[in-house]
């Protein structure tokens, strides 16, 4: 079977480069003529063979997200659907049902089989077989390899990822928690598998985004933090009168509203509202300042009232008073229907142990980590570090179905990414550097928004005047 840098050089060849989703899809395929039907087919003029240069691979559309009324459609993460936290007696079925509903998704690509049964036979030694497991532990050699352990709900193996094989650089950005396939050979005594291959859940390349059928503009912010003397009070006011002559109907804030009480230490010295309740308030106001055709959606970040474990409850009614009527409160994270186009937002927490596991990783760069959410179809895939998750019965974090855009915030910087389909979109912050971001050496962009026009997809970001000031 051909490896990656084989793939490309036979593409070279017939004078073509191509992208790296059609040599994974090659890859993944094993079927030895596809290579040579892809380039017999290749329309003349072609200088990068993509996805839509592979024969019989029709895009997916899902006809069922047409809706008849335009208001918005929350398709999960509605008020009162986040759970109770129940001890230790869900733990289980969260974790199997993470690795059922991901493994799944990786099965439609391969087959793959139990680690107990590729143990305990000899018949597979040194024969190729694929393997499905979750991530438990994941570390480097004294030798510079990659070694995981990846276990089923059979038995447990260890992995080896060898630093001269071309599925290394994928397995050097493993994250414990993940689910993951790998495609190899156990060693002669069973105890060691070699990877080749290293499935992720993944989008599918043919992954097609709906668009809506008529027009319609959303808007997407994150992070005002109200109630800190950094919120950038100007800069807003600048928003909201741009937003009474833009014709954007839906405006989604992915959390971090307020800036809360007793967030982190010292706080108490960065508030201009001490009060949680009058923070809430002031918010309110501000939303009512906005216009009233403009559908609000508002999901919660780490730094408002609600408990810090996701999925994250609405914000109780308690704080909400002086919300405005167009305001549809939902949790975190949440999938809501605007037209047909699904956004999920989720307020990005995990970001933050993403940037300690992947290397290269950074807060600058926020569209590369929606990328590796959408690639590990989770939001949240490490358990038990900085992002505290509510261990339910069912995985809310897991990414299904696949939205038309990812919403998050969290890292007060904006990206925007295209990813196999997915609009990735970052939204930045209202509020200024903080003490923290300093020591922490995070340069936030703020007072920005991206507006998406929902027939085409297309996002804009919008600068609504910050000037950092310089000491
Ligand atoms: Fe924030």
């Amino acid at each position: 079977m051909l490896d990656a840098q084989q793939i490309a050089l036979r593409f070279l060849r017939t004078k073509l480069q191509v992208h790296p989703d059609v040599v994974q899809y090659i890859l993944e395929q094993d079927n030895p003529d596809l290579l040579e039907r892809i380039i017999a087919q290749v329309p003349p003029d072609t200088v990068v063979v993509t996805s839509k240069c592979i024969p019989g691979l029709d895009t997916l559309r899902d006809g069922t997200r047409f809706l008849a009324d335009p208001t918005v459609d929350v398709v999960s993460g509605s008020a009162g659907t986040s759970g109770g936290i129940n001890g230790t007696a869900d733990f289980i079925h969260y974790f199997r049902d993470r690795y059922q509903r991901l493994g799944t998704m990786i099965r439609s690509r391969c087959g793959a089989m139990p680690i107990e049964g590729l143990i305990r036979s000899t018949r597979y030694r040194q024969e190729e077989c694929t393997i499905i497991g979750m991530v438990v532990e994941v570390k480097s050699t004294q030798n510079g390899h990659r070694i995981a352990a990846i276990e089923d709900p059979t038995g447990t193996i260890s992995v080896l990822f060898r630093k001269d094989r071309p599925v290394f650089s994928v397995a050097e950005r493993l994250i414990h928690d993940e689910v993951i396939g790998v495609r190899g050979k156990l060693s002669h005594d069973g105890k060691l598998f070699f990877a080749e291959h290293l499935y992720r859940p993944d989008i599918r390349i043919d992954n097609t985004p709906f668009k809506s059928d008529r027009a319609g503009r959303a808007v997407f912010i994150s992070d005002i933090h109200v109630g800190s003397n950094t919120f950038l009070e100007k800069e807003w006011g600048r928003f909201c009168d741009w937003l009474q002559d833009d014709p954007a109907g839906y405006l989604l804030i992915a959390g971090d509203l307020v800036d809360g009480i007793g967030v982190y230490p010292g706080q108490e010295h960065e508030l201009l509202i001490k009060n949680i309740y009058e923070q809430y308030d002031r918010f309110g106001e501000m939303l009512r300042d906005l216009p009233s055709r403009v559908r609000i959606i508002i999901s919660p970040g780490n730094h408002d009232v609600v408990r810090g474990a996701e999925p994250q409850p609405v914000i109780p009614d308690a704080f909400t008073k002086k919300f405005p009527k167009n305001c549809t409160l939902v949790e975190n994270p949440a999938l809501v229907n605007l037209q047909g186009v699904r956004v999920l937002m989720y307020h990005g927490r995990s970001i933050d142990d993403m940037i300690g596991l992947i290397p290269g990783a950074s807060y600058d760069k926020s569209g590369q980590m929606m990328e590796e959410m959408l690639v590990r179809r989770h939001l949240a895939p490490a358990y038990g570090r900085k992002t505290p998750i509510a261990a339910g019965r069912q995985d809310r974090l897991i990414i299904d179905p696949i939205p038309e855009i990812l919403h998050t915030g969290h890292v007060h910087v904006s990206g925007i990414t295209t990813y196999r389909g997915v609009l990735g979109i970052n939204a930045g912050t209202w509020q200024s550097q903080t003490l923290f971001q300093k020591q922490m050496n995070v340069n936030p962009t703020p007072a920005e928004a991206v507006a998406v026009d929902l027939q085409t997809l297309r996002p804009e970001i919008l600068s609504f005047g910050y000037k950092p000031q310089t000491a």
